[in-house]
């Protein structure tokens, strides 16, 4: 099929960007979004001109580097990431429109990549447990209840693509910030840093410049890996407990 692509064509992070309209012909329905993309950026460089930079590494899903917004929605129209959409889901004729993240805490680096480093800082800020440093302990030495266990995996998940933020009207990062609280707090090994951990993500997740969260939840509608909405709220409520325990 052939495609009208406008992109967000942006040479620097200081520099004035605008959409830039490219034809791609011969592009298969089993391709991915990204595949698509390489097949655009192999004629640019035949032609001489600059290919579009855009972030990915394992293009399965995992590492959450691909994103971009695809006819408005964050990863386009399907419930997964960009790496993992297929041109099956676009018709012959389309014009699809290609954007980066667009939020204040996300700043452009080029083209379609963004700086998601301030995910980085929130992680940093308290996103670990205690771990006593010599040899791994025996497997079972802690116990975990089930529920905790499901609870924790559910969180785990999150692949920290930036979807959540990119996708909320106010730029707010509470879906991941609560995943990656929540995935530690329900475990008996992060009962250490409980409280420090909520009360420290979220003033870093505030101090990154993130918006706050009106509930319009966006950031569950668009999370290609399922994180809960009721995640924010578990969230929370261990905020609270922390504030109570004067932590
Ligand atoms: S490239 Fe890793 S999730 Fe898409």
């Amino acid at each position: 099929m052939n495609l009208t692509l406008r992109i967000w064509r942006q040479s620097g992070p200081d520099a004035k960007g605008a959409m830039t309209t490219y034809e791609v012909t011969g592009i298969s329905p089993d391709m991915s979004f990204l595949e698509m993309l390489d097949t655009l950026n192999e004629d640019l460089i035949l032609r001489g001109e600059t290919p579009v930079a855009f972030d990915h590494d394992c293009r399965e899903g995992i590492c959450g580097a691909c994103g971009m917004v695809i006819n408005g929605q964050a990863h386009g129209p399907e419930r997964t990431t960009t790496c993992q959409l297929h041109m099956r889901h676009f018709s012959d004729g389309d014009t699809v429109d290609i954007e980066p993240w667009r939020a204040a805490a996300f700043p452009v680096v080029k083209d379609l990549v963004v700086d998601r480093s301030a995910f980085d800082r929130v992680i940093g800020s308290g996103g670990y447990i205690t771990a006593p440093t010599g040899s791994a302990p025996d497997a079972h030495a802690t116990p975990v209840p089930k529920d905790a266990a499901d609870a924790a995996f559910e969180h785990a998940e999150c692949i920290g693509c930036g979807a959540c933020v990119a996708a909320c009207p106010n730029g707010s990062a509470m879906l991941f910030t609560s995943a990656k609280v929540v995935h530690l707090n329900v475990l008996p090994q992060g009962g250490p840093e409980r409280e420090s951990r909520v009360l420290d993500m979220v003033d870093t997740m505030d101090a990154e410049g993130f918006g706050g969260c009106t509930n319009t939840g966006e950031c569950a509608t668009v999370c290609p890996k399922g994180i809960p909405l009721a995640s924010i709220t578990t969230m929370n409520r261990e905020y609270l407990r922390a504030l109570r325990k004067g932590a």
